[in-house]
């Protein structure tokens, strides 16, 4: 357990439950589907599962989205010397090198069809025969696949074999998104300032009105994308205090400046931010949204959701709050919310929402 610790940050109840699973699966020789959304940890889970298996061997990653198709066979298999032009030496594939070891196949939803078979067959057999070769060869094989894609769509649509899904669907581990683990961003930004402090950056501090604001973001890269958002920090505010407001204004939604000068003059900027923020109680008023694909997963936790009601209550708050943000103004309003003023004033009236007195 201590090796998933060190490799997988975070101690709330979904992380718990995910360490769980990693501990009791890694002892097995059981193929490990590793599911969940873009940058939420599927390779540190696959390096978890390989450094507390016990095994002797290496873990070898394959990215198959990454590796052109027609490479892509000879690159698993390996391949015999003039199995085919350019093969000028005997080659050892990745199957191969992770004889003992752990086999990681990321993106497994691209794996052409043309390959999907003999993949198959070297998963049920733990046999593979190299490119151009006759010989069988026996491995001591652990897979541990990975997807962001959804592969029962991709069997409805014909570009992934079944049988093959069920081969290595044998034990499912959906990853967390780091809105479903929110709790576990303190810990998370900890680890990696520290691990920029190692790298010599002069790293920022954050106040706990910017560790708030991360929790409240929706962050749709994932872990990825936090820990983007720390390094552009210890970038634009080295050995300097972080709040909400520079989250929201200067790491979140702007892009990096150019230069030296620019970043003086967004430091200058968002100091002015700072003190303006000290009076402004208002700021905790901001309403942060949940990503659609959060609600994938409603109801398999919940039985109702009144659609109407809580869609109109979704238009509600962003209504009110563009106002409130615009100071009453229903242009600038509309503006905000991307309608025109005319339909603006008649969701209000539909919806009963006060107008605010313009100043
Ligand atoms: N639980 C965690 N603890 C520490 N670091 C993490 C954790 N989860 C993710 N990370 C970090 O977040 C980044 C993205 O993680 P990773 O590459 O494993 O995501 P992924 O799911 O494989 O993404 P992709 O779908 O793009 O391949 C990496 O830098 C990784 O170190
Ligand atoms: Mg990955």
């Amino acid at each position: 357990m201590d090796k998933i610790e060190d490799i997988i940050k975070g101690d709330c109840e979904a992380t718990k439950q995910l360490k769980k699973l990693v501990s009791m699966v890694s002892l097995s020789p059981s193929t490990v589907l590793l599911r969940g959304e873009t940058g939420c940890g599927k390779d540190v889970v696959a390096r978890a599962i390989h450094y507390s298996s016990k095994r002797k061997g290496q873990l070898v990653n394959v990215n198959c989205a990454a590796i052109p198709s027609e490479l892509l066979e000879s690159e698993l298999f390996g391949h015999e010397k003039g199995a085919f032009t350019g093969a000028d030496s005997q080659r050892q594939g990745r199957f191969e090198l992770s004889d003992f070891g752990t086999l990681f196949l990321d993106e497994i939803g691209d794996m052409p069809m043309t390959l999907q078979a003999k993949l198959l067959r070297a998963i049920e057999t733990k046999k593979i025969q190299r490119v151009g070769g006759k010989k069988e060869i026996n491995l001591d094989l652990r897979l541990v696949c990975a997807t962001h894609q959804n592969i029962e769509q991709k069997i409805e649509e014909g570009s992934f074999r079944a049988d093959l899904f069920y081969r290595i669907n044998v034990f499912p581990i959906e990853i967390p998104t780091l809105a479903e683990r929110n709790d576990d961003i303190p810990i998370l930004v900890e680890h990696m300032i520290e691990e920029l402090k190692s790298y010599g950056a002069q790293i920022p501090k954050f106040d706990n009105s910017a560790l708030r604001a991360l929790k409240e973001y929706i962050w749709p890269g994932n872990v990825r994308e936090l820990k983007n958002v720390i390094e552009r920090a210890s970038i634009l505010f080295p050995n300097k205090l972080i709040d909400s407001q520079n989250i929201k204004d200067n790491l979140i939604r702007i892009s990096l400046p150019q230069d030296e000068e620019e970043k003086e003059e967004l430091w200058n900027l968002t100091s002015d931010l700072v003190k303006l923020n000290k009076n402004d109680t208002q700021e905790t008023a901001d309403h942060i949204l949940p990503h659609p694909s959060h609600y994938k997963k409603w109801f398999e936790y919940m039985d109702k959701i009144d659609l109407r009601r809580y869609l109109s209550e979704v238009e509600i708050t962003l209504i009110e709050s563009a106002l409130e943000k615009n100071k009453g103004s229903v242009t600038k309003a509309s503006e905000c919310l991307k309608i025109n003023r005319t339909t603006l004033i008649e969701k209000m009236k539909k919806l009963s929402i006060q107008k605010v007195t313009e100043n």
